[in-house]
């Protein structure tokens, strides 16, 4: 696997072959980004995933500074689930100016939900996405589903502005307990870490509840919300959704949903997100 720091050195080893299928990535790698890798090497195409902590996306309060930057055992990990060319920039390589051109998602997707929550949050994730889709050209870029709205937010980014690539999100993966893997996680103490089954447990409970009949989202919400502050928690939302837009689902509609959650644990926040 080539590891690559350059945009004009990315751009030279991947002229005249075929799109690649593209895995960006913070960094910090675990199993869900490594199955996102192999599940692009079944297309057949040069896998490239892409290393890059995007200060765009973080609010001053939150936590870029101490976002784990762990580049040497994220080439390791993904060399071996068989990515082809790693791309690392750093920040001057990625906003040599200040970033004036910002992509602005629409606020219906976006302004919701985590964007509700972390203002600006999608602006700057869509922005870093658009820049690295201009960077490595991909015609495949994969997506975990576990940040479920964002995966829609650069779909309908694709879709909108026209852009030849097919957005696939890949499945969740979970800990033996449910715990959707997180970079996140590795800021939980040993104690927390145990805890923190508790969202995936009150999302299970809350789409079993749905696939039963229930309809009455408004008391389902309302009871993983109070589950979780029982416990310790401070959530943000527990949200009954539909699928397609992520709106809230109105009375006699049956389109497939998913439930979303995010909520803080001591200083960590975690989401997670279970389709029903
Ligand atoms: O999901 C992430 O790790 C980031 O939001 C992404 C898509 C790499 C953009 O910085």
């Amino acid at each position: 696997m080539k590891i690559i720091h350059h945009i004009d050195e990315l751009r030279a080893a991947l002229a005249g072959g075929p799109r690649p299928a593209f895995v960006p990535t913070m960094g910090n790698l675990h199993e869900g980004h490594l199955a996102l890798v192999r599940q692009a090497r079944t297309h057949g195409v040069p896998v490239v995933a892409s290393v890059f902590v995007n200060r765009l996306q973080f609010a001053p309060h939150e936590d870029f500074d101490r976002y784990p930057r762990t580049l040497a055992r994220d080439a390791e990990l993904l060399q071996g689930a068989g990515c082809d060319l790693l791309f690392a920039p750093d920040e001057a390589e990625m906003y040599p100016v200040a970033q004036g051109f910002k992509v602005q998602p629409p606020a219906a997707l976006a302004d919701i939900l985590e964007g509700h929550f972390r203002p600006g949050f999608f602006t700057g994730v869509c922005t870093v996405v658009m820049k690295l889709f201009q960077i490595v050209q991909p015609g495949i870029a994969l997506f975990g589903k576990k940040d479920y709205q964002q995966c829609m937010v650069v779909r309908s980014m694709v879709e909108q502005l026209n852009m030849p690539i097919q957005v696939i999100g890949g499945e969740t993966v979970r800990a033996a307990s449910g715990l959707a893997l997180s970079s996140r996680n590795g800021y939980l103490s040993p104690a927390e870490l145990e805890e923190a089954v508790a969202l995936s447990a009150e999302l299970r409970r809350v789409a079993d509840a749905l696939r039963g009949g229930r309809r009455d989202h408004a008391a389902l919400e309302a009871a993983a919300v109070a589950a979780l502050k029982a416990r310790g928690w401070q959530p943000d939302y527990v949200a009954v959704r539909r699928r397609a837009d992520l709106a809230e689902p109105a009375a006699g509609d049956d389109s497939p949903l998913v439930v979303l959650a995010a909520a803080r644990l001591g200083n960590t926040r975690l989401i997670d997100n279970l389709e029903v």
